[in-house]
């Protein structure tokens, strides 16, 4: 049988795949799991790049042996310290005690902070080289994507690149791991809600990083979550361009709160106008319904939003306020915002969603519309004005 594994020269791929996780971080739903990649280079010096979240260690380990048998590991190169990747590299050093760790001044100033290991270390930077015998590997230097002391490692015998988490995707790799061998559908819109929900506040580090990594030639990216890419790379490296740019597709994401159905027929207006308009990816989202992970991917995807939020307390609702608060976290650009909102006896959401506008890169487009109570007085003419206005913005 073919050892799939084995993905291109002495390269290995020993990564788990985790589908018992409800959310990500404590907060992003995964339905179709995530996998936590890890490579195994079985050269005549061995490099372990990244390991895997620790709940995970004992199917990790099983693979790593599978390959080495008892032969050691020389080096543990770690990309990426959020502790998804780091949390086994104790446990490796307990299995290999002579490895190397190899990292920069910032990687090892985390596992100082986060495991207090003692171990041979290697700090590298920018552009130096380690040559395992068939592979010479170099390392790059990618901060803020996601993290301060992010690197990547570069494999020119195999023209292989190590992201790290860039060009990753939430989705376990069944079966897998190369993205020729497999079923793709689920990993697009999965890709942008990881991105989206991840790596969404770092668009211009990982501008940065594109544009360095844009001189190596690559035939395959092995990130630490997905799939492994190889006839996938441009498609994969555009959607990571594109989303990084804040890049976005013509349509309107209309986010609302309400209690007894008063704010979502102001919703129900606007998009009705909308669509009359002629936009025709008009997405509603419910903020007590749909999860913020969703409702963030589809404000990652459109560049239209609009948002409507009743008077709570002579606050905003407090869902729409909690994504506010996401949306403002990701400091996303180039979109067109408009609002609405309703009150019962003290006007205050459309007021303060104001405020959030005004503070927010996004361009304000039409007057917001308010209504008291119920939809007894006629504030059509003023949905359709506002939708009107923003079908408008985001044709130009
Ligand atoms: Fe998958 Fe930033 O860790």
């Amino acid at each position: 049988m073919k050892d799939i594994s084995l993905l291109k020269g002495k390269i290995h791929y020993v990564g788990v795949n985790d589908r018992s996780t409800h959310l990500f971080e404590g907060m992003w739903p995964i339905p179709y799991g995530v996998s936590y990649n890890s490579y195994l280079i079985d050269d005549d010096k061995v490099a372990l790049v990244d390991t895997v979240e620790i709940g995970f260690f004992e199917v990790f380990i099983q693979k790593i042996k599978a390959v080495l048998g008892n032969k050691p590991i020389d080096y543990l190169i770690v990309n990426h310290m959020e502790p998804d990747h780091s949390s086994s590299i104790a446990l490796i050093k307990q299995y290999y005690p002579d490895v190397t760790i190899v990292g920069n001044a910032k990687t090892f100033g985390m596992i100082d902070g986060f495991y207090a290991l003692q171990s041979n270390r290697l700090v590298v930077k920018e552009g130096d080289t380690l040559d395992l015998g068939h592979h010479k590997l170099s390392f790059y230097m990618a901060p803020m994507v996601h993290w301060p002391e992010v690197m990547v490692t570069y494999d020119a015998t195999e023209q292989v690149l190590f992201s790290a988490d860039a060009f990753g995707t939430f989705g376990t790799v069944d079966g897998g791991p190369i993205d020729t061998q497999i079923n793709l559908d689920k990993y697009w819109d999965e890709m942008i809600r990881y991105y989206s929900n991840i790596v969404g506040k770092y668009g211009s580090p990982v501008q940065k990083a594109l544009q360095k990594l844009g001189t190596l030639p690559i035939q395959m990216i092995c990130s630490t979550h997905g799939p492994v890419w190889t006839d996938n790379i441009n498609k994969v490296v555009g959607i990571y361009d594109r989303l990084s740019r804040y890049d976005a597709d013509k349509g309107v994401v209309i986010i609302y709160g309400s209690m007894y159905g008063h704010t979502e027929q102001l919703a129900e207006q606007i998009a009705r106008k909308l669509t009359a308009c002629g936009v025709k990816n008009v997405v509603m989202h419910n903020v007590s319904k749909s999860h913020p992970s969703y409702i963030l991917a589809d404000i990652f995807k459109y560049n239209g939003l609009i948002i409507g939020s009743p008077t709570y307390n002579t606050q905003l609702y407090p869902e729409i306020e909690a994504i506010l608060s996401k949306i403002q976290m990701r400091d996303i650009k180039g979109r067109f915002l408009g609002w609405f909102g309703s009150f019962s006896w003290a006007g205050k959401a459309v007021k303060l969603l104001g405020e959030f506008a005004e503070q927010s890169h996004f361009t304000l487009v039409g007057n917001p519309v308010e209504m008291k109570q119920g939809m007894i007085a006629d504030v059509t003419a003023q949905c359709e004005a506002l939708a009107e206005a923003m079908a408008k913005a985001i044709d130009e």
